[in-house]
């Protein structure tokens, strides 16, 4: 949650979503996404379906079925945004308890659905009101108020029955002046001495920690980073779970998951930590990815390299409490009411959630990574997800080693196509459009098919029937 403003920058694709081709569309040079059927994992966790706030702090506002349809299983929230009186910890007793109170009820829905649910201290101590006279914890060297509030969250967390399934991450990007206005050498001794206070605690020992939650992507030239591998080396205190933001350009060749797995795992090797146990990438999704194509794109990337993935969140003040995030919307345009309905989006997530169930195969994107694939298969039918990066173009699937799936090496599969077409996130989709079933011919062993993206919003979903 970078920035409130951006949703005024709502960008709109004019052409109609299709599979046929009546538009010019340019060619890309590696156009072509692979489904490798020979090489299964395992199933899916829904490693993507969390988002960051999105969730009312009324309970049950949202109808049940919007969550669990979904598949909803990780939350993050802090009462960010939250005006008077509820502004945080630095604006005193009760504008703490109010803040804290919008968190429990947050985390009290995420479990509700079985999630697992971060908590985010920044916005609870209430960076988001901050002005020139605002002390940040540890300046002049003392510690006192942010130890104090520490420890009246923790007491908090535990009088509330809080613990299970908590994530507590340290800092939020904490490389923006918006939340972390002071030096990095103040933020690593926030970082280390929270970890310790928290781990000093056995009643947390279940709770996860997760930093350092850097806004920028893990590169060695990055002193944010590299300070902060160096420093939990040498106090020893790796993070339960390694957490960064994924909000940047769609065409910026780093801002991906096989760039930063590896770069991390580089700068993890240099300073002598060991792998990961978990890498959580706590924000996914600039502000024009918030589509169909996008959320396609995220969930592809997030499965190939099994990381979990919250939503970006890119509302603000009441409209960031509600909406999960983008993906459900209502008439009223209301946040305390409660007529929602589902976006194109939405029905993406509904979809990786209900029909794709079984194993994942291997899948390799586009050469320029800008379009993906995410494959499973369950009740002998596979099922492809496609999404792409705010891009218009002709992509092309293949699906290698048919008769991995039982099939001919060549001959006829019948292909069912679903489509998440529709435009703009308030933009009602109930269901997803059934495209029909098209008949493709394959030779060699290997099914190659056309997509026609004529505008940068749209993914579909194709079916077909497996021996397997
Ligand atoms: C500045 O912020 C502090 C909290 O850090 C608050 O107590 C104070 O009232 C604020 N001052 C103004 C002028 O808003
Ligand atoms: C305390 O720290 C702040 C922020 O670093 C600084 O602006 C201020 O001058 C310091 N005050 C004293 C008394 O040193
Ligand atoms: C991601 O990086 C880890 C090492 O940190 C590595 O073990 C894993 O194989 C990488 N994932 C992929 C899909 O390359």
């Amino acid at each position: 949650m970078k920035s409130v403003f951006c949703s005024l920058l709502l960008a709109s694709a004019l052409a109609p979503a299709t599979l046929a081709s009546p538009a010019p569309l340019k060619p890309r040079a590696t156009p072509i996404a692979t489904v490798w059927s020979k090489q299964t994992k395992s199933a899916s966790k829904r490693l993507a379906s969390g988002f960051i706030y999105g969730i009312p702090d009324t309970l049950n506002q949202v109808p049940d079925h919007f969550y669990t349809e979904m598949g909803f299983n990780y939350g993050r929230a802090g009462g960010a945004q939250l005006g008077s009186p509820a502004r945080g910890w630095i604006y005193g007793s009760t504008e703490y308890k109010n803040r804290f109170k919008s968190t429990l009820n947050n985390y009290q829905t995420t479990r509700k659905y079985g999630g697992k649910f971060i908590i985010l201290p920044h916005d609870i101590w209430g960076t988001d009101h901050v002005n020139s006279s605002t002390v940040w914890p540890g300046d002049n060297g003392s510690w006192t108020d942010y130890d104090k509030f520490v420890a009246q969250l923790v007491s908090d967390i535990k009088a509330n029955g809080m613990t299970a399934g908590l994530v507590w991450d340290i800092w939020n990007e904490p490389d923006l002046t918006i939340f972390w206005n002071r030096p990095q050498s103040q933020w690593l001794d926030l970082y280390v001495r929270t970890h310790k206070a928290i781990r000093a605690d056995s009643a947390l020992s279940g709770v996860e920690v997760s930093g350092p939650s850097l806004a920028n992507m893990p590169v060695s030239s990055n002193t944010w980073w590299t300070n902060w591998l160096s420093r939990i080396k040498s106090s020893s205190i790796p993070p339960d779970q390694y957490s960064y933001h994924l909000e940047g350009s769609s065409t910026d060749p780093n801002n991906k998951l096989s760039s930063c797995n590896s770069s991390l795992s580089s700068m993890l090797s240099t300073y002598g930590l060991s792998k990961p146990k978990l890498t959580n990438i706590n924000e996914y999704g600039n502000y024009g990815e918030q589509t169909a194509a996008g959320t396609g794109w995220w969930i592809s990337q997030l499965e190939r390299y099994d990381a979990v993935g919250l939503r970006g969140n890119w509302l603000g003040s009441c409209s960031l409490h509600d909406y999960f995030a983008q993906i459900i919307y209502k008439p009223s345009n209301n946040c305390g009411s409660t007529d929602y309905y589902p976006n194109a989006q939405y029905q993406v997530y509904k979809y990786y959630n209900q029909q794709m169930t079984g194993p994942r195969f291997v899948t390799s994107p586009s050469g320029d990574e800008i379009f993906d694939v995410y494959a499973t298969h369950q009740n002998s039918k596979m099922t492809i997800l496609a999404g792409s990066r705010l891009s218009t173009t002709f992509w092309q699937i293949n699906v290698d080693s048919m008769s991995a799936l039982g099939l001919p090496t060549s001959g006829t599969v019948n292909i069912q196509t679903w489509g998440f077409d529709t435009n703009g996130w308030q933009t009602t989709l109930s269901t997803p459009t059934n495209l029909g079933v098209v008949a493709h011919t394959y030779t060699n062993n290997v099914l190659e098919f056309p997509i026609f993206q004529t505008n940068t919003y749209a993914t579909w979903a194709f079916e077909f029937a497996i021996k397997i």
